[in-house]
């Protein structure tokens, strides 16, 4: 077991103060997709299958990736209330094929609804474990928004001429509680709905230890010097949480002090996980313009940080931790990005959020008519984007099209900005910004 600070990197005001928006880190409009990645169902928030070290999943021949899913005839923001897990599979990463929901059965599926999670697959058994989010109990009257991490096991992952399936019983086991001590409770919670989820598997490649990442809140108690003493600053908390995992027993999870935490600055890291390249950790999370605290400004953006250890000290990439986000005039068109690594590159992949829509606030979404709250959600997979990332600078490179996740062998081609700037200085023109200027 490697050793850990027990004091989490923070993510200051300091650090946002610097945030905007550049060519670098401005991805370009998105436009709908011919036709959505589930012809029935919305999809938001995906992962891929993958092995424990963080490999592509090679399932014979497919890829697969998980989503959580709600029928499209549903008002898209109720989708958090019902959502359900569903997973798709691709020889190419272009053509998805959906498989259906990924448990078949909900007897024994923990929470009233699973929200986010990762999935792990072992090449040799074809055994499964899938982490995710139990939001809610189960069987609850009314909806309720406490969050626990949970485990699905003892299923399995097949494929045959058919297409991939995935095969119960599984086996449903409560993984982790917030303590309240490293990680705030539902009832500490002061200010917008408290965070316990998305738990997150990963094998540090240089211990070989395992470790669920998950997204929480660093409790402040009443009366603390955090934010100069403001209680309402005090209420933005978000953290990027860990857990020692094992790669034997899947329900073995024992809270570590959190990564890092953005206390003053921002209460939902969502989402967080790590790439490694060439000794650095990327760490990454998923925030929301309006989870930043009062006096603090960001966007519905990828945020990054990177450290020479798992545990830390991470520094926010780019100055201010900002590495990708929606233009100006469609700032919520996409969301929860994931990261990963792709040859030499990084790739990352989101959902198509809302657009053609550019209120301030994604709140005003519910004073749309309700067709309008349709028409401009996309519920699908989002363009990819090719990030390049050189120690702390990161940049995007171009992006690939709706769903293209590439398989391992296959090799991207320059980007369109590259060969611009590649004839440009063949011809011994001048450079201009823009993406591809590293
Ligand atoms: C991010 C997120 C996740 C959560 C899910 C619920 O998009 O907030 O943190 O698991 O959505 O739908």
């Amino acid at each position: 077991m490697s050793e850990h600070p027990r004091d989490a990197s923070a993510w200051t005001r300091e650090h946002v103060a610097g945030l905007e928006r550049t060519d670098d880190n401005t991805t370009p409009i998105i436009y709908p997709p011919e036709h959505n990645t589930d012809p029935d169902n919305h999809i938001w928030d995906t992962w891929l299958l993958r092995t424990p070290d963080g490999t592509i999943a090679d399932v014979d021949g497919y890829r697969v990736i998980v989503a959580l899913s709600a029928p499209n005839d549903l008002l898209p923001g109720k989708r958090h209330d019902v959502a359900t897990h569903r997973f798709y599979y691709s020889r190419d990463g272009r053509e998805w094929t959906p498989g259906g929901r990924v448990f078949a059965s909900d007897a024994n599926v923990l929470g009233s609804r699973q929200w986010a999670g990762s999935a792990i697959y072992d090449p040799d058994t074809g055994e499964a474990s899938l982490y995710y989010t139990a939001a809610g109990e189960r069987d609850e009257a009314d909806l309720s928004y406490t969050q626990h991490l949970a485990v699905a096991h003892g299923g399995t992952v097949d494929a045959d001429e058919e297409g991939v399936r995935f095969e119960g019983p599984w086996t449903h086991e409560t993984l982790a509680h917030p303590d309240g001590e490293w990680y705030e409770r539902e009832d500490q919670s002061r200010g917008m709905i408290y965070t316990f989820r998305d738990p997150w598997y990963f094998e540090d490649p240089e211990s070989g230890d395992t470790f669920l990442l998950f997204e929480g809140n660093t409790p402040v108690p009443d009366g603390s010097e955090a934010c100069g003493g403001d209680p309402v600053g005090q209420e933005f908390n978000g953290s990027v949480g860990i857990a020692r995992a094992s790669s034997d027993d899947p329900t073995e999870c024992e809270l570590l002090p959190p990564l890092l935490d953005a206390v003053c600055v921002n209460q939902e890291l969502e989402r967080p996980h790590v790439v490694y390249r060439d000794g650095t950790y990327y760490l990454f999370v998923a925030s929301h313009r309006h989870t930043f605290a009062p006096g603090v400004e960001g966007y519905d953006a990828l945020y990054g940080f990177a450290a020479d250890s798992l545990f830390g000290e991470y520094e926010p990439l780019n100055g201010s931790g900002l590495v990708l986000t929606n233009p100006a005039n469609a700032p919520f068109q996409a969301y929860s990005w994931l990261a990963y690594g792709h040859r030499d590159e990084v790739l990352v992949t989101s959902f198509f959020n809302y657009y053609d829509y550019d209120r301030p606030t994604l709140d005003d979404v519910a004073y749309l008519p309700e067709d309008e709250q349709f028409r401009r959600f996309g519920g699908t997979l989002a363009p990819t984007v090719r990030l390049g990332i050189d120690g702390l600078d990161t940049w995007i490179r171009g992006t690939l099209g709706h769903g293209h996740l590439p398989t391992t062998e296959e090799e991207l081609p320059e980007t369109e900005a590259e060969r611009i700037a590649r004839l440009r200085s063949e011809r011994g023109e001048p450079g201009r910004d823009g993406y591809g200027s590293g």
